[in-house]
């Protein structure tokens, strides 16, 4: 910021631009997995959730979204694999482009600790997946 000292503290609620997205302000939705897309479809509810949390200018960052079948380390979450789940998304996405958000899907993949049933069905993918994840997580 121009005419500023390097200790100055920076507002929350001031401009930033970061990168092409001009951010009116500094304050970020953090991705929240939610286990409310049954069957790892996005669900008419996510639109009035995510639009509750939007604000002009505002950057809002989705919940992980698997990549794929095997991507899953929690049931119900949002996937972006298939047409239905590009599909199911739009209308959540308008959601917030229409009140002036600006939304980025978080992509993951679980790795080691994705579902191990997935594993009897796809097979192992992961060179260290003989390395048992630490701490148990139960899903
Ligand atoms: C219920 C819950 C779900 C979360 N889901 C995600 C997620 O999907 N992706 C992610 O990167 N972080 C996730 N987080 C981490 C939050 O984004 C993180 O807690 C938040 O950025 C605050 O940071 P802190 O926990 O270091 O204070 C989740 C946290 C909680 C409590």
């Amino acid at each position: 910021m121009e005419g500023t000292n390097i200790t100055d503290p920076i507002p929350l609620l001031t401009h930033y631009k970061m990168g092409k997205f001009n951010l009116a302000h500094r304050v970020v939705l953090a991705p929240l997995t939610r286990m409310r897309s049954y069957n790892n479809v996005p669900q008419t509810i996510a639109v009035e959730y995510y639009s509750q949390r939007t604000s002009k200018g505002g950057l809002l960052i989705a919940e992980a979204t698997g990549v794929s079948d095997t991507a899953q380390g929690y049931p119900n979450t949002p996937g972006i694999w298939t047409k239905e789940h590009v599909e199911a998304w739009k209308p959540i996405v308008n959601a917030v482009h229409d009140k002036g958000g600006i939304f980025f899907c978080q992509i993951w993949h679980a790795g080691r600790v994705s579902n191990s049933v997935l594993d009897q069905i796809y097979g192992c993918f992961f060179d260290d997946q003989d390395i048992a994840p630490e701490p148990n997580m139960k899903t």
